[in-house]
């Protein structure tokens, strides 16, 4: 008997096979010929001492079918049916995808799996949901979706750092065991970021076989990457549950967060192009089309010194700069002077500002900007009014103290109240004045987030999304930015509700390479706040020339993170010059496809590549990151060009000779630009000039 499930996209098939009483991924890659002589579960051998028959590795893995591995699924009620062991039901057919209903009888528990094989993204979108059928509560410890691999994934790549280091990658083998990552924070975090790839070892982002993960989720989440003794492996991802989190009335079902699962045969930019497509076809929401415009954010000009006879001037160099939208950060509202006090108090400060912020809205608008401002709505200082009235207002545990982080304790946002107190203030700074943009900030981890005494983290996520949804829908026009202490919440939970993440506090270019480069794997350039600062960064102290952080910014949703009025005149006109670079190439850069190269003949040395749809050009910046490895830099391939086409490559910026390394002699080809074969420049190279460290070099390449 051959019982198989299949779905197909343009390059990918999913099979399942029924032909145990719980069904199995049993393919999940590259799309296969038709044909039913396929190899379903069942025709592996059981090896001498094991259990009798073989156990399924079904999406649930469960325990009691004898899988010697973490469950998919556990939970119990009274301290019984913890140990469910589910059958298939029913197969339904939906749009592209399946949904397996399965059952425990005994346990009174009905599982359900999503799987939606995207038709144009080949990308496989899934999620679980638990329903419990019996009069007894059941209490959920987790319901994580379980995707088995190919026995040859044995390298995983994860992500994350602490504040100012998003994104850093980290590889590691798995040979025995398993390697569990659960981020207990609160929020999505900058420690463990909800982004992996496992692959064959060694997989590049050109090269080998690997799978990408993304879970949709802001809270607290968990990734649990195990090799079974048959040898067969699995990564298992979903929410992280405290004890007692969830529990299922009678008929309630709990619904997992989506797992995006991309695959690729020829390295992670394959995936990272299919997760690009996707979310701007199927999560952004744009109340128009339009290109993402230029920002200038307050925070590192003035911090919390608001004057707004200063800030007209920093308005009015903002648009000679080019800058579309102007966003006034942290320090607006009454009685904020620093970060000890005032969140929760979301009036503006009429001492600093005694003509509120009509005469600063109304030049902005002049300018032809826009205007934006700051908040950080789920979060009261004890310093503050809101605090004083409403001390019970804050996510907490009875009988302990709640520590602060930044001065600060994050509010309940279950309470109706507190979720409607939030909404009419937003409501009303909204609907008052001429606000397009509000930067969301999130500025610390949750500690014991007690409601009610009990653990609050999934329930606070939830009315997060509520709140958002809510805002959404009374100011559709206005775009929010999901911050939190840079890059705490960066993951696809909240992009149906915000328009971009802020990447990262750090403006210190070198460190952004690292940050973006990974980010960008992920999730496309529009998405990323990138900010050019000031020479000296304020997070590292480090110094970069104008041109390196320009550069460095300008493949982002491109921004100035600086006091516009302290500029000299030729730092005025390169920074106009960066501007109108960036918004001459925007939609390019924020529509095309984007491959991050990394080069084996210089490790310190790599390139962001964008193609255009019908790779009729292409932007392409070359990143020295350290000095040169050695005395000649490599032929540096690209990719995802036309093969049969020749292109014209033209420097844009990084040959003038201040910013060129030490050579008596420049590749010929840099003075006059030059004519090469898109197959050459992927098989060969383009010759790059020595470049000084902490530099970049952007070339165009325009087929002819
Ligand atoms: C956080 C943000 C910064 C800035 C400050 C303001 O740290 O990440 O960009 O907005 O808050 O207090």
């Amino acid at each position: 008997m051959n019982d198989t499930l299949r779905l197909d996209s343009e390059n990918r098939s999913l099979l399942l096979s029924t032909r145990e009483a719980i069904p199995e991924i049993i393919y999940w890659g590259a799309k296969l010929a038709q044909s039913q002589a396929v190899h379903d579960s069942g025709q592996e051998p059981v090896p001498q001492a094991s259990l009798d028959q073989r156990a399924p590795l079904s999406l649930s893995v469960d325990a009691g079918r004898g899988l010697f591995c973490r469950p998919g699924i556990a939970g119990q009620r009274q301290g019984k049916d913890w140990s469910p062991v589910f059958s298939l039901t029913k197969v339904e057919t939906i749009a592209q995808g399946l949904v397996l209903h399965c059952e425990d009888p005994v346990a009174q528990l009905a599982v359900s799996y999503t799987l939606i094989l995207e038709a144009d993204t080949d990308l496989l979108r899934m999620w679980v949901a638990l329903t419990n059928h019996s009069e007894q509560d059941y209490e959920l410890q987790h319901c994580d979706l379980s995707l088995p691999l190919p026995s040859d994934c044995a390298e995983l790549e994860t992500f994350g750092g602490r504040w100012c280091q998003e994104f850093k990658p980290h590889r590691q083998r798995l040979d025995h065991g398993s390697i569990n990552l659960t981020s207990r924070y609160g929020r999505t975090s900058q420690q463990k970021q909800p982004f992996y790839f496992i692959g064959r070892p060694g997989f590049s982002e050109t090269q080998g076989r690997v799978y990408g993960f993304q879970l949709a989720w802001s809270g607290d989440h968990a990734m649990n990457f195990e090799l079974l003794d048959s040898g067969q492996r699995l990564v298992q991802l979903g929410e992280h549950l405290a004890s007692g989190e969830l529990v299922l009335k009678k008929q309630q079902t709990y619904q997992s967060p989506e797992v995006l699962m991309g695959y690729s045969d020829s390295g992670t930019n394959g995936i990272s192009q299919s997760y690009h497509q996707h979310i701007r076809q199927k999560i952004l929401h744009w109340p128009e089309a339009r290109p993402r415009p230029v920002i200038l954010n307050t925070w590192e000009g003035i911090y919390f010194d608001h004057d707004p006879d200063y800030i007209l001037r920093m308005i009015d160099r903002s648009a000679e700069l080019g800058v579309e939208r102007f966003v006034l950060d942290d320090g607006w509202f009454k009685g904020r002077n620093d970060e000890h006090s005032s969140l929760g108090d979301w009036y503006l400060d009429t001492q600093k500002y005694p003509q509120g912020l009509t005469p600063l809205i109304d030049r902005v608008n002049q300018h032809g900007m826009e205007f934006g401002i700051w908040m950080e709505p789920e979060m009261v200082n004890p310093d503050s009014d809101l605090f004083r009235a409403h001390p019970d207002w804050i996510l907490s545990l009875e009988g302990y103290e709640q520590p602060m982080g930044r001065y600060q304790y994050v509010l309940d946002l279950q309470q109706t109240a507190v979720s409607d107190y939030l909404f009419e203030r937003i409501d009303e700074l909204l609907t008052d004045n001429d606000i397009r943009y509000i930067k969301w900030d999130m500025n610390r981890e949750l500690v014991q987030p007690g409601h009610k005494g009990y653990a609050a983290n999934h329930g606070q996520t939830i009315s997060l999304y509520r709140l958002l949804e809510r805002i959404r829908a009374a100011h559709p026009r206005v775009e929010i930015e999901s911050c939190s202490s840079g890059g705490g919440r960066i993951d696809l939970g909240i992009l149906p509700y915000v328009h971009r993440y802020w990447t990262s506090d750090c403006n210190d270019a070198l460190e952004r390479v690292m940050i973006q480069s990974h980010f960008m794997r992920f999730l496309p350039p529009e998405l990323m706040g990138a900010h050019m600062g000031a020479p000296v960064s304020h997070t590292t102290g480090r110094q970069h020339q104008l041109s390196f952080r320009a550069l460095v910014a300008l493949f982002g949703h491109f921004g100035l993170e600086l006091d516009p009025v302290k500029l000299s005149e030729s730092e005025i006109k390169d920074i106009q010059y960066f501007v109108a670079l960036h918004k001459a190439h925007r939609e390019l850069l924020h529509s095309g496809r984007f491959s991050l190269l990394t080069n084996p003949g210089d490790p310190n040395l790599l390139a962001w590549q964008v193609v255009g749809g019908n790779r009729e050009q292409a932007l392409a910046v070359f990143i020295q990151k350290t000095i040169t490895q050695y005395s000649v830099p490599p032929l540096f391939p690209l990719t995802d060009l036309d093969p049969q086409r020749d292109y014209r490559v033209t420097v844009l910026h990084g040959a003038e000779p201040r910013e060129l390394g030490p050579m008596k002699q420049l590749p010929g080809w840099l003075s006059e630009g030059t004519r090469l074969n898109g197959d050459w420049l992927m098989r060969a190279g383009l010759q790059l000039p020595v470049m000084q460290p902490e530099s970049a070099f952007l070339v165009k390449l325009e087929a002819l």
